[in-house]
C-alpha cells in the first residue's frame, strides 16, 4: 500500500460501521451478515469480518475491503471513494500521487475557478445593486434567501469581461478560464465571459463542489436561449452529473425513492418545499451512467417530465433505459400546469399529492390508449402494438410481464398469444450487463486461492495440482503465481485485499461447518475439481483452435503434438470428474 492516508483511513474506520450506514447488518457469530445490495436476494449471503475488515458475498461472489464496498455502492472511482472515506474518517488527504499530478493540478485549478465564480456571482446577486433586478425576479418566483444561499445562486452582469477581470487579478491565465468553461473563445480568438445578463445556478458534483453552471436569461424577451450551460470540462462530465444529487442523496436513500424532474427551477422549488429527494435531468437525456448512480441509492424512480412533446419523448426514452436496468418506474402526471415549479408555487400540497398519486409507467400508456382511441379500433391496436408492447420486453420480472400481457389482452381484446409473439420477436438480444468486474467463475478462483492460503497442510495438498495458468482472472493468476513459487510464503500476496477476501471466504465456511476441517476439505476438493474442469475446458478450446490452424497448414508434427496434449487433458479430466461425484 503506497498511500499512507489509505491505511490511516482503514485504521480509523470499522468496515461494519461503514457498511451498516448503507444497509442493515446483523451479527452472526464472530462475523456480520447482510442482504447483498449488489444482486437480488432475500436471505443474506454477504458476510463481513470486523476482525479482518473484509466483506464477501457468497451469492454473487463480490467482495473486498471497505473501499471496494463504498466505491461499488456509491458508484465512485478510486479517488472519489478516497475523498468520501477520508471525510468520514476525519483524515486529511495529502497531495495526490505524482504520476497524474499535471491532471490533478488542472482539475484543482478548474474547480477553484468555478467555485470562485459561484461565490462571486452570488455576491453580485445578493449584495450589489447590479443584482437587484435578478434578486427581485427570484423572489417573485418564490425562492427565499436561504434557498438562494444554499444553492449559491448568483447573477452574471451583462458585461463581456466581468468575471475575467476579477480572476486575472488573481493571476489566473485567460486560457484556463476557457478550460474551466466560464469563458468562451470566438473564431477570432477573443475570449469573453460565457454567462452575461443571466441568473447563474451552480452545478455541483456528488461532493458539493461547483463544476459548472447553468444560467437563465433574466429577460425572457431578450435574444438567446433561455438557458445556457457550461461545456464539458476536465471536471464536468455531463452524462455523469445529475443536478442536485449532492443535496438529494441522503433523502433519496431515506425515502427509498427519487423524483426526477426536468428543470433546475423545478428541482430547487421542490427542495425548498421540503421534497428534497428530487434531482433534475436538466432537459437532457437521462444516461445509463446517471441511472446507475441513482440505482445505488434506490430502485424506485418517479419521473415528472413536462407535458410538451419534448418532455414526452424524453420520458419514454428514459423509461426504456430505466426498465431495462430493473428500476420500478412511476410517472408523476401533472394536470393543467406546465411543470412542478408552477404547481409548487400554487401550493406545495399539490406537489405532494401529485408525487403520491404517481402511476406505474406502463399503466399510464395503457390508459392513454384507452383514452385516445375508440375501443376495439384498429388505430388503438396499432398504437398498443407500436407504443406499449415494446416496453413489455424490457421488463425482466416474468410475473410482472405476465401481469401486463393479461391486462392488455383483457382490456383490449387482443389475444395473449399475439402479444407474447411480439414480445419474443422484439426481445433485445443483449442481456443486462452483469454488475462489474466479477465474471463467471471468479468466486471459484477466489475460493481456490483461499484454500491455498488457508494452512500449510492444504497448501501442500492442493498446490501440486494447480498452475497459475489455471486462473483465468489475470490478477488472481498473478497472486497465485507468487504464492505457488514461494511455497505458500509470499508476504506480499498475503497482505493483498483480494487474497484476504479469498482466505476469509474459506474461513467463514469453516465457521459454518462448526470448525470441522475434514468437512471443509471435502468441500474444497469439489471446489478444486470444478476449478480444474473449467481450466481444462478453456485449454481444450484453445487447443481446438490451434489444431484447426495446424490442419489448414498441413503441419503434421504440430497436429500430432496437439493431439497428444488433448489426450492428456482428457485423461486428467476423468480424475477430477470422479472427485466431483464422489
Ligand atoms: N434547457 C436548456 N436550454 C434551453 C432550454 C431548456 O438547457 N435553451 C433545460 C433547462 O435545464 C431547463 C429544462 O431544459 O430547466 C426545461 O426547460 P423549460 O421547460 O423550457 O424551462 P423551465 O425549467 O420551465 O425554466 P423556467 O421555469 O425558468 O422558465
Ligand atoms: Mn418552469
Amino acid at each position: 500500500m503506497d498511500n499512507p492516508a489509505l491505511q490511516e483511513i482503514k485504521d480509523r474506520l470499522n468496515i461494519v460501521d461503514v457498511i451498516s450506514g448503507y444497509i442493515p447488518v446483523k451479527k452472526a457469530g464472530v462475523n456480520f451478515k447482510a442482504a447483498c445490495p449488489f444482486h437480488h436476494e432475500k436471505t443474506p449471503s454477504l458476510i463481513i469480518s470486523s476482525q479482518k475488515q473484509i466483506w464477501h458475498c457468497f451469492g454473487c461472489g463480490e467482495g473486498g475491503d471497505v473501499f471496494g464496498f463504498v466505491s461499488k455502492y456509491e458508484n465512485l472511482d478510486f479517488k472519489e471513494t478516497l475523498k468520501l472515506l477520508a471525510d468520514k474518517a476525519g483524515v486529511k488527504l495529502p497531495e495526490y500521487r505524482p504520476q497524474d499530478k499535471a491532471l490533478v493540478d488542472e482539475k484543482e485549478l478548474l474547480s477553484r475557478i468555478n467555485n470562485f465564480a459561484a461565490r462571486y456571482y452570488h455576491e453580485v446577486l445578493t449584495a450589489s445593486p447590479a443584482g437587484k433586478e435578478a434578486l427581485d425576479y427570484l423572489h417573485a418566483r418564490g425562492l427565499n434567501d436561504i434557498t438562494i444561499k444554499n444553492w449559491q445562486i448568483g447573477f452574471a452582469p451583462d458585461e463581456f469581461h466581468f468575471l475575467e477581470k476579477a480572476l486575472l487579478k488573481k493571476n489566473v491565465a485567460l486560457n484556463d478560464l476557457v478550460k474551466a468553461g466560464v469563458s468562451a473563445k470566438n473564431e477570432r480568438g477573443q475570449i469573453y465571459d460565457r454567462f452575461r445578463g443571466r441568473i447563474t445556478f451552480p452545478i455541483f458534483n456528488y461532493f458539493g463542489e461547483v463544476v459548472g453552471f447553468t444560467a437563465r436569461i433574466l429577460h425572457n424577451e431578450s435574444n438567446g436561449a433561455k438557458y445556457i450551460n457550461s461545456p464539458e470540462t476536465a471536471i464536468y462530465n455531463k452524462s455523469k452529473t445529475l443536478f442536485a444529487l449532492n443535496f438529494a442523496k441522503e433523502a433519496i436513500r431515506k425515502k427509498d425513492e427519487v423524483v426526477i424532474v426536468e428543470g433546475q427551477m423545478d428541482c430547487i422549488s421542490s427542495h425548498q418545499a421540503g421534497f428534497n429527494n428530487a434531482v433534475a435531468s436538466s432537459g437532457t437525456a437521462l444516461t445509463e451512467v446517471a441511472l446507475q448512480q441513482l440505482g445505488r441509492l434506490t430502485k424506485n424512480l418517479k419521473f415528472c417530465f413536462d407535458a410538451d412533446t419534448a418532455g414526452q419523448t424524453a420520458s419514454r426514452r428514459a423509461g426504456e433505459a430505466a426498465l431495462k436496468m430493473g428500476f420500478r418506474l412511476k410517472l408523476i402526471v401533472l394536470k393543467n400546469v406546465k411543470d412542478p415549479d408552477e404547481l409548487i408555487k400554487r401550493s406545495p400540497g399539490l406537489w405532494e399529492k401529485a408525487i403520491s398519486e404517481a402511476v406505474w409507467f406502463l399503466d399510464y400508456y395503457i390508459d392513454l390508449a384507452a383514452e385516445k382511441f375508440k375501443d376495439g379500433s384498429v388505430e388503438q391496436k396499432l398504437y398498443l402494438s407500436k407504443e406499449v408492447v415494446p416496453f413489455l420486453t424490457y421488463i425482466s420480472d416474468p410475473l410482472e410481464q405476465d401481469h401486463y400481457v393479461h391486462k392488455i389482452s383483457n382490456r383490449f381484446q387482443i389475444s395473449e398469444k399475439i402479444i407474447r409473439e411480439q414480445i419474443k420477436k422484439e426481445r433485445s438480444p443483449a442481456p443486462v450487463a452483469a454488475s462489474g468486474k466479477v465474471g463467471p467463475g471468479m468466486p471459484l478462483q477466489k475460493e481456490v486461492l483461499g484454500g491455498l492460503l488457508f494452512n500449510p497442510e492444504f497448501f501442500n495438498l492442493y498446490a501440486p495440482q494447480v498452475k497459475a495458468e489455471d486462473f483465468e482472472d489475470p490478477y488472481i493468476s498473478k497472486l497465485a503465481a507468487g504464492l505457488l513459487s514461494s511455497g505458500g510464503q509470499d508476504i506480499q500476496v498475503k497482505s493483498d485485499t483480494v487474497a484476504k477476501e479469498a482466505l476469509f471466504m474459506v474461513e467463514s465456511q469453516l465457521d459454518d461447518l462448526a470448525g470441522d476441517t475434514e468437512k471443509l476439505n471435502n468441500q474444497l476438493k469439489k471446489t478444486f475439481s470444478l476449478f480444474k474442469l473449467n481450466s481444462f475446458k478453456r485449454q481444450l478450446q484453445n487447443l481446438q483452435a490451434e489444431l484447426k490452424t495446424a490442419e489448414l497448414a498441413g503441419n503434421k508434427p504440430k497436429i500430432e503434438e496437439l493431439n497428444k496434449r488433448v489426450a492428456e487433458i482428457l485423461n486428467l479430466r476423468i480424475v477430477f470428474e470422479q472427485n466431483l461425484n464422489s
